[in-house]
């Protein structure tokens, strides 16, 4: 028998093994300001890369306003108890609506996280005899939600067509001895890579297979399609889509999300749906904020318009110097450079000590060992200065790592605050 706190003391996790070297610095960073491209890090002013702040909503004084006034007139309490009880409200009703008529659907529900909503979204939705099908990069909550999911699941490689077909012909097999369902749940956008979900591939796969598709839009959400709908809206297949899901922690610049379907699906997941039924409903002030950022998002083209200017800039700017960015297809844009952890770090530093650039990095056990991702988020609110002084802090870090100059068998000395 063990105690489970020398367990845990002993063995840190993936990342917290790392904790007494980045504590601060390349863990719980305190980016502080107001949400903009230039924040402080560290007591200096740094460009920022690293925030899902897609159409720079988060600090627009339209939004400042309106959340200061829905908590001047609510108060962050406002309503008690979850939706079910007691905590329904008219302007919680309104949001759904406008956003079920955003996202071409019928009916929405109001999630109090997008994290505990997915989960909790599959765990209502299937039972011991539905068969999951899902891609081999899904998010977090999404892997969770299958990990209370007590029948099978089958994974396919990530975007791999050909062996989707083949899990499904698996999971037709089995819900024939079954007599249950199956789902396929994927991402609109993929948040590391950038790339987008398959979903006109997957959507056409309904003429041979009997499945519905749940589809993670957290990042395609007032990013991607001409209104700003999404990867649904992009691919011209919202239609296709049974359950569309989203957060607003992205493009919002909020907290809580939302689930799109029809109406008796959505009436379903209000009363069977643990995570809102046993939570406390979204406070006001993020519901009357929300529906501004909505405003915004739906009556501001040029807030999309100036993302993608911004995004353009960028990634063309890195393919021009070389630099592989994979396929993104969306504003995420990963840089992938070759190198160790200890490369990564000095990189990473140096970037936010001498170039004043701050980005967020991740290494193995995320990515395959002996690579690097830099990962950068372009924002409306960057502009193309922004851009150029990147690029030209990109290219002299990676002369530099080509050079081996981050080469060095001692873990960086991190500057200030630990
Ligand atoms: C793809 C994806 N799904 C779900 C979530 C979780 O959303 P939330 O932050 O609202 O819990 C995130 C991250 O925010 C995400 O990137």
């Amino acid at each position: 028998m063990i105690d489970i706190f020398k367990k845990v003391k002993e063995n840190r996790g993936p990342i917290g093994q790392y904790q007494k070297q980045g504590h601060g610095y390349f863990a719980f960073p305190k980016l502080e300001g107001e949400i903009k491209p230039r924040m402080i890090f560290n007591g200096k002013e740094v460009l920022t890369w690293s925030l899902n702040n897609y159409l720079g909503l988060a600090n627009h004084p339209e939004v400042r306003k309106a959340d200061a006034e829905g908590a001047a007139k609510y108060g962050m309490a406002y309503p008690m108890g979850a939706r079910m009880m007691s905590g329904q409200t008219v302007l919680h009703e309104e949001l759904e609506r406008r956003l079920a008529k955003h996202v071409e659907k019928p009916d929405a529900f109001l999630l109090n996280y997008g994290y505990q909503g997915m989960v909790s979204i599959i765990d209502a939705m299937l039972d011991r005899n539905d068969v999951v099908v899902y891609d081999s990069e899904s998010h977090a909550c999404i892997l969770d939600g299958l990990r209370l999911h007590i029948g099978k699941r089958f994974v396919f490689p990530h975007n791999n067509m050909e062996n989707l077909r083949k899990q499904l012909e698996r999971a037709t097999k089995l819900v024939k001895d079954t007599s249950g369902g199956i789902m396929v749940i994927t991402e609109g956008v993929f948040g590391m890579a950038g790339d987008l979900g398959n979903l006109k591939e997957i959507v056409a796969l309904k003429k041979e297979f009997n499945f519905r598709l749940l589809v993670d839009d957290a990042h395609g959400f007032g990013t991607m399609g001409k209104t700003g709908a999404g990867v649904g809206e992009h691919y011209g297949v919202n239609n296709e889509i049974d359950l569309y899901f989203s957060t607003f922690a992205k493009s919002m610049a909020g907290i809580g999300a939302f689930v799109a379907a029809e109406p008796e699906i959505v009436d379903y997941l209000r009363y069977n749906m643990r995570s809102q039924t046993f939570a406390k409903s979204l406070p006001m002030p993020m519901v009357v904020g929300a529906l501004k950022r909505l405003d915004l998002l739906q009556n501001e083209p040029s807030l999309r318009e100036n993302l993608w200017n911004v995004v353009e800039a960028l990634q063309s700017g890195l393919r021009e110097r070389g630099f592989n960015i994979g396929c993104t297809e969306s504003p995420v844009t990963p840089v992938y450079m070759d190198g160790g952890v200890v490369e990564a770090t000095s990189l990473i530093m140096d970037l936010r000590e001498n170039h004043n650039i701050f980005c967020s990095v991740v290494i193995y056990p995320v990515i395959p060992k002996g690579q690097i991702l830099l990962r950068l988020i372009p924002t409306a609110a960057h502009t193309l200065d922004d851009v150029k002084e990147t690029l030209k802090a990109f290219e002299a870090c990676r002369e530099k790592l080509v050079k081996g100059e981050y080469k060095s068998d001692i873990f960086p000395v991190i500057p200030k605050g630990l």
